[in-house]
Parts: structure tokens; sequence; C-alpha cells
């Protein structure tokens, strides 16, 4: 008999995520679905997946284990978000109410306010403030079925501040049940006090600020926002090498506003993923698919910005590219902590599948973090990161769009949310 602590049993759906690593092409389509599955866990790992009656025939529960009835529900893997920049101070509601009436995110940056504006509030926050902050956004983050967390600085623009960003996360890290991957974004916007000496900024974050943050290990990763307005392709190589040779992985903001060569920077260098391609053209996506880098596609941002069109996600799967799904959670462009939101646009606007949706959302995301031998799917010796969602099937987490279907997430073989609440409350929208 199989001894365990946990268990969940009798799913209408699970979603198990079984199979190839990444997934790409027809696969993505395969979400290892099991009707009336069950699954146990014991130390934090799962033990066991399969039916009823062999969970009957071969699990055994121990006296104190926790029991999660799952009938009508599904089951899936908590949402990896491969893609936010969650440590920030103050919010741009007032840009929100000026986009609406035809101010556009450029002419709002070019005044001052976009990133600049939280490049100042985050300055003037206190590292005290940045974990309150970020903590509160966690907690809401878990309570829509997100386990693991990429999360981003650079709203610093100097080491002091990118430093108290990245501190905040490491604080957070250790004590929010929430898996969180920190990532420098020293190269986001150039500061407005360096505007005249963009080149000597460009040489600060490359020879000061990436082997500053790489020895007090702060981050996994390096991005680079490569875009007109942020940072050019050849500023982004100076930074992204400095940034491999101390030893961090790679990841590019490419192709959002416009096809700047962003992606074929990113599969160059081997990135583990370009991030937006809203712009993305064939040589872009041809390049990315012979380096197997991750495209991380945010059709929260893109709806966000009201923008025409998104990222040409159904071209990229053709193509045989990974495709994961993030939030890209920030005050500007998608002030929005939950992957359940994402899924909906990404069906609906970009014409994913919802299977192709999940597993983008899951699998591959936590293979674009480096991460998919620990999460990502439901299989016997992976962390028992999962949600129970009171839908009856998978595709409700698109159709029934608009609410919070999460139910209950368990962490490492924790129940950390029980009946849509965490265990420890904070509120939403800190
Ligand atoms: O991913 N593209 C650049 N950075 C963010 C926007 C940040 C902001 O507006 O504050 C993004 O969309
Ligand atoms: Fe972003």
């Amino acid at each position: 008999m199989i001894e365990a602590d946990l268990a969940v049993v009798d799913a209408a759906e699970l979603l198990t995520m079984a199979g190839p690593v990444p997934r790409t092409g027809a696969a993505l389509r395969d979400p290892g679905s099991m009707a009336g599955g069950c699954l146990a866990a014991r130390d934090g790992d799962i033990v066991f997946v399969g039916t009823s009656k062999q969970f009957r025939r071969e699990v055994r529960l121990r006296p104190d284990a926790v029991k999660i009835d799952a009938a009508g529900r599904t089951v899936l893997p908590g949402f990896v978000d491969p893609h936010t920049h969650l440590p920030f101070a103050g919010w741009r509601d007032a840009e929100f109410v000026e986009r609406l009436q035809g101010a556009s995110y450029e002419s709002i940056a070019a005044r001052g306010g976009g990133i600049q504006a939280t490049v100042e509030a985050t300055r003037r926050a206190a590292l005290d403030d940045l974990v309150a902050l970020g903590h509160a956004r966690l907690d809401c983050m878990l309570r829509h079925g997100t386990t693991t967390a990429e999360a981003k600085s650079g709203y610093g623009g100097n080491l002091e501040t990118e430093l108290k960003q990245l501190e905040a996360l490491r604080r957070l890290a250790a004590v929010h049940p929430v898996d969180v991957v920190p990532t420098f974004l020293g190269a986001h916007v150039v500061p407005a006090e360096r505007r005249h000496e963009r080149a000597a900024y460009v040489r600060e974050v490359a020879e000061v600020m990436v082997p500053e943050v790489a020895r007090r290990r702060l981050a996994r990763y390096c991005d680079v926002f490569v875009e007109q307005g942020a940072f050019t392709v050849e500023e982004a190589e100076t930074i992204l090498a400095a940034a491999r040779a101390c030893g961090l992985g790679l990841r590019v903001h490419a192709d959002q506003r416009s096809a700047f060569g962003g992606a074929r920077l990113a599969a160059r260098l081997q990135a583990a993923s370009a991030d937006h391609l809203d712009h993305v053209d064939a040589a872009g996506i041809a390049a990315l698919r012979e380096s197997g880098t991750t495209a991380v596609l945010l059709p929260g941002a893109s709806f966000f910005l009201r923008q025409a069109h998104d990222a040409p996600a159904r071209r990229l799967i053709e193509a045989g590219v990974p495709v994961a799904l993030a939030t890209d959670y920030n005050p500007g462009t998608c002030p929005t902590e939950a992957m359940s939101a994402i899924l909906p646009l990404a069906c609906l606007r970009m014409g994913l599948l919802p299977a192709e949706a999940i597993a983008a959302a899951t699998l591959n995301a936590a293979h674009c973090l480096g991460l998919a031998a620990r999460i990502g799917s439901l299989e016997v010796g992976k962390a028992a990161d999962l949600q129970v969602v009171g839908v009856p099937s998978h595709v409700h987490l698109a159709y029934h769009f608009g609410i919070n279907h999460c139910l209950t997430v368990v962490k490492k073989g924790r129940v950390v949310v029980q009946d849509g609440r965490p265990i420890d409350p904070r509120t939403c929208g800190a």
C-alpha cells in the first residue's frame, strides 16, 4: 500500500498534464485528462495519481490525513505565472481614465507618467511597505490558484531601489506559500535623471548592478525591455551578456509595441523566454523555434492596452515554439494578479483552446522558469501543488469567465486556500 497524508478524490476531471515537456504543437491540446481522478501526496510530494478504483486498492491514508472531496469539480496543477512586475508601489488608475479618453500609453510615458511614475513611487516606498504590498498580492494570486510566480524588479532605475525591490522578493519568498522566482530588470526604462547619459546607464546596469545582484544572490534571471523608447538590441546584448557571465538566466521583453528584433536577440542568446511578442515577425518565430526559447504571451496586457491585435499564438504553436501564458501583473499594462483572468483572454483573443491555455499556464510556464522537473504537472515524484476548482470540466475555466472558481489550493502538500480563502487571509488589491 502507498501511504499518504493528503488525498484529493473523485474529481469530475483531473488534469495531470503528464507527457512531453515542454508541450509543443498538437501535443499542447492534451492535458492528460482523467475522469474520476484521485491524487495522493506524502510529505509534500505526489505519491499516487489514478482512478478511484486504483486509489481504494493502492492508497492507505494516515489517520491524520487531509481528504478533499473533488466530486463535481476539476483538479489541475497550480498555475505558474512566469512574468510579473510584483514589487511596485503606487497605482496608475488616473492614467487608465486618461487612456479611456484617448491618451496613448506612449504619450503618457513621454510626459513623465507610465513606468517613470511607478519608478518614483517605488523609490519613495520603504522596504517594509513593498513587503506588505507584495504579501497581499501573493495572497491574491494564491486565492486564484497560482502557486509559483516569477517577479521582476525594474521600477528602481538605480542600484539602491532595484536592490530594495529584490530584497522585498527575498523576504516574501521566505514567508509566503507562493514560490517566488526573482528576476532583475534594471533595464526597464532609462530613468528620467539619466536620459542624457543613457550609455552610462547601460554600462552601470551591466558592470555594477548585474554583478552586485548576482553577488547577493538576489535574482535567478535578468530581463531587458527591448523596444523603441526603452533599450536597443545592442544595449540589451551588453546587459544580457554580463548577466550570463554572472550566472543569471535570461529573459527578454520582446517585440511588444513594434517588430524591434527582441525575439531574434532572445533566440540568439538562447534566453529562457521571449515575452509579449505582439509584433514578432516570421524571422523571429523561426529563430525562437530553432533555439527552443519559450514564447511567454501576455494577452492581459494587449487587452488592457486595447491593442488591435495580440501575439500570433496560433502561428507560434504551429511553428513548434513552446508557448506559455502569464499575467504581466503591473500597474500600467495589466493590473491583475489572476492567471484565471488570463485564460479566457488567451482563448477569446488569441484563439487558444482551453486545454492549450491551461497547459501554457502550468507545464510550459514551469518549463520556462526551469522548474518543470518539480512543478507544472500532477505526476508521482513532483510537488503536490494543485488547485480544486468549482467547475465540472476544464473548459469552464475559460468559458465561465470573470469568476474566481478556485476553492482549494494545495502547496507542497499543504492546504493553503480553503473555501476560496487563504488560511492566513489578507485583502486583495492592496
Ligand atoms: O510588461 N513592457 C514593459 N513593461 C511592462 C509595463 C510596465 C508599466 O507600464 O509599468 C509590461 O507591459
Ligand atoms: Fe512585463
